[in-house]
């Protein structure tokens, strides 16, 4: 097992990453403040690993009420929320009762939010089940629902008070999901870490055939950046973690216009960071080659590169709907490099109408 340890003053938490961890209950018991938990699943999960989780923490001495929610992003919503409180209330869960969400992002996500909210906030544990979730979102405190006009629109940041990431849950994971998870691995190559980006380029292959020393280590380079750019902006007030944001201005308008669930997070998320990589080809920032480069990188990960054609007008008004919006203006994260990216709301319409046009599925 290794252990990155996200540094927040006062808050700071460890991200266990290693095999066979679900059954550990002692990494889970020693965070507890009362031995009760409620754990949070979904539909799809339960019948894999519900009961490895639920009969080690009860053989520790926990008290688990198991909470099963309907699987996918279309369910990350009021009403499933709304269900969560209600087993909170009907176990009469309490102020110390830690939130344990056994899940992918939407799993992780709408638990976290409802750990922030119920009693005014209670613990909150993270066992992320997905790559996407390893890397990415169970890290770092971003919690959220989906509003039918915009991805991620109610929320809270709301730290976890530890992350288990058990890598052979990832023998299971759907094919798509992989990919989906690989999205947000090459996104740290990108904004942040040309190394990375490199290691990517030379272990694609071997990650897509889910080699486990290739998966671990990406998983914990991942998580080690994740970690330096939340311990460096939380709350993303000085803009160091809009950054982890490429390619979601235009997926998240993808993921809204085309329903959520159509497209997964993670794809969505690649066909935009195509499109940001040509907007910043456009303006002169990086090269057709570097272009080619990311576009290659993202096909070899089995992940789409041509973003659904839903007209400019309608990208320009899903992506006006977004966290990054200030004074009106659409923020876009754009590459300087591989491996530096930057934060902007002055994009000429020509340049992004060009990105568009040339980065869209033609009919
Ligand atoms: P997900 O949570 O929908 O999980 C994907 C699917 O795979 C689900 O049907 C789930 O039941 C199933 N599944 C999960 N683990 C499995 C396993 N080990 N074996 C078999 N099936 C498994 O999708 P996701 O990609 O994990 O998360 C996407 C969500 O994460 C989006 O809502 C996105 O907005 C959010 N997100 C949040 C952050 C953040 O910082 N909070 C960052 C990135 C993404
Ligand atoms: N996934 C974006 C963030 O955590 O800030």
């Amino acid at each position: 097992m290794h252990t990155v340890q996200v540094e927040l003053a006062g808050r700071g938490y460890p991200i266990y990453i290693g095999d066979r961890l679900l059954p550990r209950a002692d990494l889970v018991a020693q965070h507890l403040p009362q031995k009760r938990a409620a754990l949070v699943t979904d539909t799809a999960l339960a019948p894999l690993y519900l009961d490895t989780v639920a009969n080690a923490l009860t053989a520790a001495g926990v008290n688990v009420a198991p909470i099963v929610l309907p699987a996918g992003e279309q369910h990350k919503d009021w009403h499933t929320l709304s269900t969560v409180f209600d087993a909170l209330l009907a176990n009469r869960c309490e102020r110390k009762t830690t939130l344990i969400a056994l899940g992918g992002g939407v799993i992780g996500d709408l638990t976290g939010f409802a750990a922030a909210t119920y009693l005014r906030g209670v613990p909150f544990i993270q066992m992320p089940t997905t790559l996407l979730a390893q890397v990415d979102s169970s890290v770092g405190g971003k919690t959220a629902i989906n509003h039918p006009r915009g991805k991620n629109m109610i929320g809270a940041f709301y730290q976890p008070l530890a992350v288990i990431a058990d890598t052979t849950t990832l023998n299971t994971l759907p094919e798509r999901e992989l990919g989906s998870g690989l999205a947000e691995i090459i996104k740290y190559g990108l904004i942040r870490d040309a190394a990375f980006f490199e290691w990517l380029e030379s272990n694609i292959n071997a990650l897509v055939a889910r080699d486990a020393a290739a998966l671990a280590a990406a998983i914990q380079r991942s998580c080690e950046n994740k970690a330096a750019v939340v311990a460096a902006d939380e709350r993303e007030e000085s803009g160091e973690r809009t950054l982890l944001n490429l390619g979601h201005t235009f997926g998240h308008a993808i993921e809204t216009g085309l329903g959520y669930g159509a497209w997964l997070h993670g794809e969505a998320v690649a066909a935009g960071s195509v499109i940001a990589a040509r907007v910043s080809q456009y303006m002169g920032l990086i090269s057709a080659a570097d272009v080619a480069r990311i576009v290659v990188l993202l096909e070899r990960a089995r992940l789409p590169v041509v973003a659904p054609d839903l007209g400019l007008a309608r990208y320009l008004q899903l992506m006006g709907i977004d966290k990054k919006v200030e004074g009106g203006a659409i923020r876009f994260i754009l590459l300087r490099a591989i491996g530096s990216a930057f934060l902007t709301a002055d994009v000429p319409p020509h340049a992004l109408a060009a990105a568009l046009a040339a980065s869209v599925e033609r009919g």
